[in-house]
């Protein structure tokens, strides 16, 4: 069996990746430092594969903290999950983002370079685009100047890992750039979790419906869409969690040294925020309070993904329907708030 260590596993997409990873026959490994999620979903991953996964509360930037793990397990692979993501807060701090999100890479690797080396998944992001100018976006697409440090952050690690596979012949990686997660497991024991007021679109929405925010704002109505709003590709959080999978059984088959591959990972279909607040409220038969607001500054008019690619080489494509997605994300909203 191969052990994989997953870095913010305790996070929303850390999380559902587990179980996906458990399901396919993996061994996994959790390290995460806590600083943006608690135990919940941990727990959730117990009770959804049964199983006792060992965790380790570990900060990726600290060698002397991830350096037990590699020394108690042997690790063939890490999906790198654990980063800071908030695009607003990393303006306002750069410098932590920088640290955090940069170093946690760098040491990481270092630690798999002394230990053998290994397959790397790295969480990247459809930030790296910009807007783009021709949609849909295909990897081969320019990556467009990063608008915040977080972008920036997720540019400069997919450039780093560029260059130590081109180093490190041990090491093979997968780049997946991720469109908008949302939803939760079908089980409503695992899900997104946002400290404070929620930036994304979804988890407002569930919040609103939940009564803990008291209206939904949405950014803008004159984008030059079908209706105005804003145009994303939102893919289901289990469908992501499988690409992963996907990208680690690529490596596995690949034979060769040098390997560092980038996917986007989404549906491939363009939906408006408006189309997704009515589905939203049709799916689970409820009716949302909300209002049109100005545009919201560093949003990008529309973005969605060229999928083709994942599809031909991980064998991967998105698969739950949005009604399904959008039913799990209330799920679970309902099931944390205790809503019946
Ligand atoms: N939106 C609203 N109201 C809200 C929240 C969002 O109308 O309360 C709109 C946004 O303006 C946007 C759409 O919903 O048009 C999606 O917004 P999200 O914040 O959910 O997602 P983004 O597309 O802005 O962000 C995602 C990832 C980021 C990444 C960014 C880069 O969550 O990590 O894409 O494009 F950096």
């Amino acid at each position: 069996m191969k052990n994989i260590l997953i870095t913010g596993g305790a996070g929303y997409i850390g999380s559902h990746t587990a179980v996906e990873l458990i399901h396919a026959g993996y061994g996994v490994v959790i390290a995460d430092n806590l600083s943006n999620a608690d135990t919940t979903c941990l727990e959730g991953v117990k009770k959804i594969t049964g199983r006792d996964i060992p965790f380790y509360k570990a900060d990726c930037c600290r060698k002397d903290q991830l350096l037990p793990i590699f020394r108690e397990h042997r690790i063939d692979g890490v999906i790198h999950f654990a980063a800071f993501k908030a695009v607003g807060e990393s303006v306002e701090k750069p410098l932590m983002y920088y640290h955090n999100n940069l170093l946690s890479l760098v040491t990481l690797l270092e630690v798999m370079v002394e230990n053998g080396g290994g397959h790397v998944v790295f969480s990247s992001s459809a930030t790296v685009y910009g807007q783009p100018p021709v949609l849909p976006v295909t990897e081969d697409t320019p990556r467009m100047p990063a608008t915040s440090p977080y972008g920036n952050t997720k540019q400069i690690c997919e450039d780093i890992l560029a260059d130590a596979v081109k180093a490190y012949a041990s090491v093979k990686v997968v780049i997946l750039r991720y469109f908008n997660p949302i939803g939760a497991h079908p089980s409503a024991l695992i899900g997104e979790l946002p400290r404070g007021i929620p930036n994304n679109l979804v988890p407002f929405i569930t919040q609103t419906a939940a009564g803990v925010r008291k209206e939904l704002h949405i950014f803008g109505s004159n984008y030059n869409t079908p209706d105005g709003t804003a145009l994303r590709d939102y893919i289901d959080v289990v469908d992501l969690a499988a690409a992963h999978v996907s990208a680690l059984k690529r490596m596995e088959a690949y034979d060769k040294p040098g390997l560092c591959e980038v996917f986007n990972v989404g549906t491939g279909k363009p939906l408006s925020v408006m189309e997704l607040v009515k589905k939203f409220e049709t799916v689970n038969h409820l009716s949302l309070k909300y209002r049109i607001t100005g545009r919201r500054e560093g949003d990008v008019e529309a973005v969605w993904a060229d999928t083709s690619l994942a599809n031909r080489v991980l064998s991967w494509k998105a698969r739950r329907p949005l009604e399904e997605t959008l039913a799990n994300a209330w799920a679970w909203e309902r099931n944390i708030r205790g809503i019946t």
